[in-house]
């Protein structure tokens, strides 16, 4: 396996660490950085399993920092790049749409920036393909910027490559044609064959984008800068749009954790609107899964949706996190239910998403390991035996981990 020097933007916060988790661990000959600005979102503690690994390190930084983010490519030689760094709460969004325009617009161009400049700057080991003319032969045109070689890399190549993380948010809302939904409960696969769901129209890769809230308008214009950073420049590049995640070291101010832990502690459980729009959920390590096959095997230039044709009503999946808590906390059937508030919906709030992901189960054999009721019962099970990270979020000790812990190089302080 060769040597390879990877920056895994965001890898304190929830995908992120499990990405971080995945390749620290998978890959030992692999230089992994974790860059993260450690906003309310990052937590280093999420990773302690990993951080004293010796291919692992993290480094504190913004990518709105195109200096400090283009002198680490040099220092690091970085090759791959996986950029998961985003604000990514849409409530926040509405809130705030400029630090989401800043951060993930601006962010994400810092970061191309930067990787074109060094990349460019290399010679052939680092060259950058360029796909989009694809001609039968591989071809070098020495001297230019837009230098490339096509589809096959020489035996001293070294595939470079920035693969940016997006949502299924970006393509916007499908209709609701079957309210009460087509043969539930649904399974969890990769392939759309038989699968209705709510609804008959699915997010596909050639799905038109018409993002309707800050944050998807964000990602929107994130993806379309990394695009035109392949079509323009020839950068080697690889976007991804993923359905919702869950799992184990999310942030408890989305849904699942925030649930669970009011329905532990019988606080509120407030709903947006009657709780009927729907979404498709996919268990975080499957989306991790599925970022390790695509970076290592996906096409240059293409997108892939990474789904489970997993739709849920928010109520249904509430009532399911109800009946699992209470279960697994000895309550009686039905306790739990008294919690759930009704409230004024979001603004603009997407009626349904629902993602197809045939493309990437048949060209890169990816599949989703994880039934819902699997993930769900494994979800429930983590957030209450780890109360006290939780505890650490809620009083924001967690914030601290950072000084405690680490010199201002992201070294651990034991190193010392
Ligand atoms: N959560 C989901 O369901 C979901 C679904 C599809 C796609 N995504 C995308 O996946 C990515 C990760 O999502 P998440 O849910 O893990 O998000 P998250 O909010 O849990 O984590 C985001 C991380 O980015 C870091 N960050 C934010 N601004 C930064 C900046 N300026 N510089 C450096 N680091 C910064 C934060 O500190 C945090 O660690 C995002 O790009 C998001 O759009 C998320």
């Amino acid at each position: 396996m060769a040597k390879r020097n990877i920056v895994i933007t965001g890898g304190a916060g929830f995908i992120g660490s499990h990405v971080v988790r995945l390749f620290v661990n998978k890959y030992p000959e692999y230089n992994i950085i974790n860059l993260d600005k450690l906003t309310y979102a990052g937590n280093l503690a999420n990773l302690k399993d990993i951080e004293d690994k010796p291919n692992y390190k993290f480094v504190k930084m913004d990518i709105c920092d195109f200096e400090a983010f283009y002198q680490l490519m040099q220092d690091e030689k970085i090759d791959g790049i996986i950029h998961l760094a985003a604000e990514s709460h849409v409530d926040r969004s509405i809130k705030d749409p400029f630090t989401f325009a800043k951060t993930n617009v601006m962010g994400t161009l810092s970061l191309l920036q930067a990787a074109k400049l060094y990349w460019e700057s290399q010679p052939e080991p680092y060259k950058m393909v360029h796909n989009y003319q694809q001609s039968s032969e591989p071809e070098f045109i020495e001297g230019n910027s837009d230098s490339c070689h096509i589809d096959r890399l020489s035996d001293q190549s070294v595939d470079c490559r920035f693969y940016h993380i997006s949502t299924d948010e970006v393509y916007g809302a499908l209709k609701m044609n079957h309210p009460e939904g087509i043969e539930p409960p649904f399974k969890t696969v990769a392939s759309s064959e038989g699968h209705k769901a709510y609804g008959d129209e699915f997010f596909y890769e050639t799905t038109k984008y018409n993002p309707h809230s800050p944050y998807s308008a964000s990602k929107a214009s994130s993806d379309h800068f990394v695009r035109a950073y392949h079509d323009t420049y020839g950068m080697p590049t690889i976007v991804t749009n993923c359905s919702n995640n869950y799992g184990p070291y999310q942030f408890p101010e989305k849904l699942i954790p925030l649930f669970i832990n009011n329905i532990r502690h019988r606080k509120p459980l407030p709903v947006y609107g009657k709780g009927e729009n729907v979404r498709d959920w996919l268990y975080v390590e499957d989306h991790a899964r599925a970022i390790d096959i695509i970076f290592h095997n996906g096409k240059i230039a293409e997108t892939y949706n990474i789904g489970g044709f997993n739709e849920w009503k928010n109520i249904d999946l509430i009532k399911v996190m109800i009946k699992t808590v209470d279960r697994i906390l000895g309550n009686p059937e039905g306790h739990s239910l008294d919690l759930i508030t009704y409230v004024t919906d979001r603004l603009g709030h997407d009626a349904r998403y629902a993602i197809d992901s045939t493309k990437l189960q048949q060209e890169l054999g990816w599949e989703p390991s994880l039934q819902f009721e699997e993930g769900i019962e494994k979800t429930v099970r983590w957030y209450l035996d780890n109360q006290e990270w939780m505890d650490n979020i809620t009083s924001g000790e967690y914030e601290k981990y950072y000084e405690e812990m680490y010199h201002s190089n992201g070294k651990l302080k034991t190193e010392n």
